[in-house]
């Protein structure tokens, strides 16, 4: 009786551990959703229809023909193209260590990161 009571005990022990195990690597599969999946979740995105007035909000009071912060003029296309051919932006925009982020005063939404990174990805069409 006592054997089959201990059985019994690791058992269940394994069940919990087994248990744990795969809610956690479920769980982990949900709050990382893949970028490419982001990224075909926002369609195709270009500069005119949907990066400019994010750009334009975000980024000009500082990269602007008049005062352009390291160079980096953000108001038109060519400008913008030339400081992605330059800057690895996605690194700024979200923070990664490595690169200053940008905007400097703070960081963006997750939104208009997302889609300023799967434009980039995209080859940053006009
Ligand atoms: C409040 C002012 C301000 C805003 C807003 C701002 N920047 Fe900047 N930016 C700067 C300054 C200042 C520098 C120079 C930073 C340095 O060298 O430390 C800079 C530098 C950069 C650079 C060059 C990076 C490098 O390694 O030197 C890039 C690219 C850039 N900004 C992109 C952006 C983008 C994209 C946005 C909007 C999402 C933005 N910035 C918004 C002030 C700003």
């Amino acid at each position: 009786m006592k054997r089959f009571r201990l059985a019994f005990i690791s058992a269940n022990i394994i069940g919990v551990l087994a248990y744990v195990f795969l809610v956690q690597s479920c769980s982990k599969d949900t709050t990382k959703i893949p970028q490419q999946t982001i990224c075909d979740s926002l369609g195709i995105l270009t500069y005119s229809t949907d990066i400019k007035a994010i750009l334009d909000q975000n980024c000009t009071s500082c990269h602007r023909p008049i005062l352009h912060e390291n160079n980096v003029d953000l108001s038109t296309y060519p400008d913008t193209k030339t400081a992605i051919e330059k800057y690895d932006i996605v690194c700024n925009i979200k923070f990664e260590s490595g690169c200053v982020g940008m905007p400097n005063t703070g960081k963006m939404p997750d939104t208009p990161i997302q889609k300023i990174e799967c434009w980039i990805k995209s080859g940053y069409p006009n």
